[in-house]
């Protein structure tokens, strides 16, 4: 078997315009048992379920960001952003992709690996797990990819220090989940964007953190992105945010502390909503996006029941915090009356 054209056909359905659930589904089974077969490593042992903790957030043990990959629409939309990227920055040669945080199979980069001529991209694959990092090295020798360039790199991304002489172009990362609670997307992301210039491409382009309002009476199974109602964005993660225009807003976000915000809610507005829930919403790149609850990365995170017969504003203070366990952090003032 041509390993390389097999991966080439089960991935092709990830790049298809039209979105097939069920050709996507099939795709994503075939692809997961290719690479499990390459692994030759039953994941889920022990080691490979321990997550790592750090000081700015955990990092998944192996078996869990293995799982990833089943996120269908993430997965998704996540290679072919990373490929549109890579097409907008096609008039340079080689291009330099640095993709933090790959899990044991760099799944986000292998569909692509093999669709472009060796000379036109070269890799940083950057892992912090040693256990995840040991199965990388091994896939990708199994691969044959040795006449690619490709460094491996068994290192904390929030630490990670960018050779100047070697700036990324495109730089990748998916290590987060919904609400950017506990994972290390936001200091990966914040230490990356602080080494390279602004024409750097990162993937994801934004992440946004809105307060929201769920509809009351819906079942949960049947909630849909019209239940949803976004009422204010208390987040962003992207370089505009993170490279701010106005002087004060800088010196806040390079000593890690994002900006506070107070969000309002009167009491009329709240009819017929019975959560306030925080809404994740992913641009990918450009026009590859993942809206509400299409991925577990966009589920609207539960903050707050709402109580009937408000006669008073609803007062949120929010602030994204960096810590063992970083999260959007929030103070509800419910009115005297309730
Ligand atoms: C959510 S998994 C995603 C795996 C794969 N990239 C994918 O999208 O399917 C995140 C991966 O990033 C790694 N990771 C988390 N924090 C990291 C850090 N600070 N530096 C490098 N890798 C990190 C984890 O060990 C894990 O393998």
């Amino acid at each position: 078997m041509d390993i390389r054209k097999e991966i080439i056909r089960i991935t092709s359905e990830y790049f298809e315009d039209k979105l097939d659930f069920q050709k996507l589904s099939n795709a994503s089974k075939e692809f997961k048992s290719i690479l499990n077969v390459i692994c030759g490593q039953d994941l889920d042992i022990e080691e490979g379920r321990k997550d790592i903790e750090h000081g700015n957030g955990k990092a998944l043990g192996t078996f869990w960001a293995a799982l990833c990959l089943d996120d269908l629409l993430r997965t998704r939309q996540f290679i072919r952003g990373i490929d549109k990227a890579i097409k907008d920055k096609r008039k340079k040669k080689p291009i330099h992709i640095l993709y933090a945080g790959t899990g044991p199979f760099a799944t986000l980069i292998l569909p692509i690996i093999f669709r472009y001529q060796k000379e036109d991209i070269k890799y940083t694959l950057l892992e912090v797990n040693p256990f995840t990092f040991q199965i990388l090295q091994n896939v990708i020798s199994k691969l044959g990819l040795k006449e690619f360039d490709i460094d491996l790199v068994n290192n904390d991304a929030t630490k990670f220090k960018i050779d100047s002489k070697n700036e990324p172009d495109i730089i990748i990362s998916e290590t987060m989940q919904n609400a950017l609670a506990k994972e290390q997307q936001v200091p990966i992301f914040l230490n990356l964007m602080r080494q390279v210039k602004l024409d750097t491409i990162f993937i994801p382009e934004k992440i946004e953190l809105h307060l929201g309002l769920k509809k009351a009476g819906i079942p949960s199974e049947e909630l849909q992105i019209k239940h949803f109602n976004k009422v204010e964005k208390v987040f962003e993660v992207s370089k505009e945010s993170m490279f701010p225009q106005k002087q004060s807003e800088k010196q806040s976000i390079i000593k890690n502390s994002f900006p506070k915000k107070k969000t309002v809610i009167e009491s009329k507005k709240l009819k017929g909503f019975n959560q306030l829930v925080i809404i994740t919403e992913i641009q990918v790149f450009k026009n590859e996006k993942i809206v509400i609850n299409e991925s577990g990365l966009t589920t609207p995170l539960f903050i707050q029941e709402i109580p009937k017969n408000l006669k008073d504003s609803l007062i949120i203070d929010t602030q994204y915090q960096i810590s063992s366990e970083p999260k959007l952090e929030y103070k509800i003032t419910l009115p005297n009356n309730v």
